[in-house]
């Protein structure tokens, strides 16, 4: 499947935001009640992306995967939240829940891994929610490990528990090129 990345545009942001709901009401049915996963509406995430990225910026990096002129996915990359030097966080990944499991967000956390070590970040930090099994999945297979510390997130208003993932960015490669080398 031919996918395009691209940093993002101003017109990109609301379709981002669409992409987010979708793509969280999908990941996280069952997680929680149906209702706390509408309790912002897909027009909501849009205006909640305008007013981020309309701060951020300049020291973040929004990245949108295309395929034939759609998108299909996103990262958001910037520094660690509270500061830590040399660290870079990934606040976001997402690929559309129809293009899912078809390398998408492969090339994608790739994408942003490659910004971090030009950001000379030598650690990648990012929260993934414990029950979100396929994404701890999709991390682990990438190198990624959880460092031992928690949080609840908040998926409306369900706090829910999430677990912190790091990776070394100073080891090169961390990603295995094929799933036989992930196997060791
Ligand atoms: C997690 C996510 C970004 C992965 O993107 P993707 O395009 O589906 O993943 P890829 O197709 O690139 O798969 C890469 C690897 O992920 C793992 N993976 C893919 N589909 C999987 C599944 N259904 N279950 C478990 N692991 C899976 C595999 O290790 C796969 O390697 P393989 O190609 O050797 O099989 C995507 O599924 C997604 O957007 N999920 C919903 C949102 C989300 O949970 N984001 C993370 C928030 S912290």
């Amino acid at each position: 499947m031919a996918v395009t990345l691209r940093t993002a545009i101003l017109d990109d942001i609301a379709p981002v935001g669409h992409l987010h709901h979708r793509s969280r009401r999908s990941a996280y049915q069952g997680m929680v009640p149906d209702a706390a996963l509408d309790t912002y509406g897909a027009d909501a995430a849009a205006r909640w992306w305008v007013e981020r990225w309309s701060h951020e910026r300049d020291t973040h990096r929004l990245t949108v995967a295309e395929h034939q002129g759609r998108l299909i996915g996103f990262t958001y990359v910037g520094p660690h939240e509270d500061g830590e030097p040399a660290t870079g966080e990934l606040y976001a990944i997402h690929v559309d829940p129809g293009h899912q499991g078809r390398g998408v967000g492969r090339a994608l956390i790739r994408d942003a891994l490659d910004t971090m070590r030009e950001r000379r970040c030598r650690r990648a930090v990012l929260w993934v929610y414990a029950a979100n099994h396929r994404a701890r999945d999709f991390y682990e297979a990438g190198g990624w490990r959880p460092d031992g510390v928690g949080r609840d997130g908040w998926l409306g208003p369900v706090p829910t528990p999430q677990l912190r993932y790091a990776l070394d960015l100073t080891v090169a490669a961390a990603e295995p090129a094929t799933p036989a080398a992930a196997q060791g």
